[in-house]
């Protein structure tokens, strides 16, 4: 960072335990909510909402436990504006070196009609516990609910009260997502200007995302003076969630040019945790996610993987390592070219001629116009099937299986393997369990099955099921499908088939082949 000042560094407040598991049903375990902390902690968070302590016996548990565990962050804890609440809180976060109480009210029209205050009892009533909470804790926030709703004159009266009473920060929530860049910035820009005191703390600005504009919201208000930034992970949080940690940093990071401030994240933990947030949170991150999704930093067309392929800086304005992603995708898809197909080639261990690429481009179009995605074994089989496709090693010759209520199942599975009729009958916790393992004592294979997956593709009982399985093996990775109208059947040929493929995978890549490199696993 060159230039960099103080007045430069803007904080980053991650309510992902907090705001973030208010989504409904994001709720997390003590241990997964442990483990959140401490990735956000390692990554360089300044302050970590840890959750709201009086709202539950588990919010305290994992307050106070992440207040003991914090190793650099400073740690925050909600309460609405009462003495029980920010005691609550306070008893919470008093383990942590380094804390903070987060105390707030609704402040607009709309909000002060709920708990029926006048604007001189709400008055009141913050004066009281922003100085409740300063007298147990020197780290105190205050945040006027709705501020983006609220009269200019008494927003700046209330913050006026709450400095005056030892808030040291003064966050304002744009809580229902409503304002817009423009205003953004000036509300935050104006308030530092006309509120006594406001040059002695910090302000912050927490987004919610209802139009889309959180992002956008939150950058506007550091470009208005504020310093602090509240977001969570993959943008979680109620409604339409907040402003997105990641877009944040990142966007700091890349437009410095003209956003001439930093945070002290290390954005490179930025894949690992947003992963993390959406296991344990449930909640997926949509696949053209800024930042995060899946196709981030996947490039599906002709002229864009032509382009990648010959100088990354065409498509992409920030690396997949400055996120913590080993590298660029090029998925191949109906909208491939001939330049990403002879490199997948390439990565795959075949070294094809123009005219063998002509010929094999043409097949890989027509399957393309078939299925979304083409992975690597596909296009391993595309070639074989220019080589040597009848020459399975693995065959399916005939299968019965028995179940029902009375016991296991039973399945008993005649193969041909490489030229040599053999059949085996095993047992198992249902008829694809007892094929399954009838196939793997007929063929020993120390493969993971990754995913097994059942669709009907036509209506009724006598639909045809097209079953997918991915197996893995040492870091190689194939999938097999096949549709038949018994799913049990469909079943026991997917899973050969992905047998298969690993065989050829395995032959191709020779050994000691590093399968990462032709797998993307990491964007998979
Ligand atoms: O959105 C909001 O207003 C909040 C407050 C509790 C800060 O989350
Ligand atoms: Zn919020």
């Amino acid at each position: 960072m060159t230039n960099a000042t103080d007045q430069d560094r803007v904080l980053i407040f991650d309510t992902t335990l907090r705001d973030g598991e208010q989504s409904p049903g994001a709720t997390m375990t003590h241990d997964e909510k442990l483990e959140i902390a401490e990735l956000l902690d390692e990554m360089g968070v300044d302050i970590i909402e840890a959750g709201f302590p009086i709202a539950s016996e588990g919010d305290f548990k994992a307050v106070s436990e992440i207040a003991k565990r914090a190793k650099n962050a400073r740690i925050c804890g909600l309460a609405r504006a009462n003495f029980a609440d920010i005691d609550r809180c306070w008893e919470a976060v008093k383990h942590a070196e380094k804390n903070r109480i987060h105390t707030f009210i609704g402040t607009s029209p709309l909000h002060r009609a709920i708990p029926n205050l006048t604007m001189d009892e709400m008055a009141d009533k913050i004066h009281e516990t922003v100085s409740h909470a300063r007298n147990l804790c020197e780290n105190v926030q205050w945040s006027p609910m709705d501020a983006t709703r609220t009269e200019w004159d008494y927003l700046c009266r209330v913050i006026e009260i709450a400095i005056k009473a030892g808030a040291t920060t003064i966050n304002i929530p744009d809580t229902v997502g409503y304002t817009a860049p423009v205003e953004s910035a000036d509300l935050i820009r104006r308030l530092i200007e006309t509120v006594p005191g406001a040059d002695e703390v910090v302000f912050a600005t927490h987004c919610h995302n209802d139009l889309g504009m959180a992002t956008a919201n939150a950058l506007a208000a550091v470009a208005g003076g504020a310093r602090q930034i509240e977001c969570t992970v993959n943008g979680l949080g109620e409604r339409a969630g907040n402003t997105a940690l990641e877009e944040v940093v990142m966007a700091l990071k890349v437009r410095n040019d003209i956003m001439p401030w930093h945070t002290g994240i290390d954005t490179t933990k930025i894949m690992h945790i947003s992963r993390r947030v959406s296991t344990v949170s449930g909640f997926p991150v949509q696949f053209n996610k800024a930042i995060v999704g899946k196709n981030a930093f996947a490039h599906e067309s002709g002229i864009h993987q032509d382009g990648m392929l010959k100088n990354k800086e065409t498509f992409e304005i920030m690396r997949p390592e400055d996120v913590g992603l080993s590298g660029t995708s090029l998925p191949l898809g109906k909208h491939s070219g001939r330049a990403a197909l002879r490199d997948k080639l390439s990565n795959l261990g075949y070294e094809v001629g123009d005219n063998q690429l002509k010929d094999i481009f043409i097949r890989f179009k027509e399957l393309a116009d078939r299925k979304k995605e083409v992975f690597d074994d596909d296009i391993v089989a595309l070639m074989r099937s220019g080589e040597d496709a009848e020459n399975d090693h693995l065959q399916l010759v005939s299968m019965k299986v028995i179940c029902g209520t009375g016991g296991p199942a039973e399945a008993t599975v005649e193969m041909e393997i490489d030229g040599k009729d053999v059949t085996a009958t095993e047992q198992g916790d249902g008829p694809v369990d007892a094929t399954f393992k009838a196939i793997r004592k007929l063929h020993p294979s120390t493969a993971h099955l990754q995913l097994y997956q059942v669709h009907a593709v036509t209506e009724g009982t006598d639909a045809q099921a097209t079953v997918s399985v991915r197996l893995e093996e040492d870091g190689m990775i194939a999938t097999g499908q096949s549709a038949n109208t018994d799913t049990v059947v469909a079943s026991a040929k997917a899973y050969i088939n992905a047998l298969n493929r690993l065989i050829v995978r395995r032959e191709k890549a020779g050994p000691g082949a590093d399968a990462r490199e032709i797998s993307y696993k990491d964007l998979t």
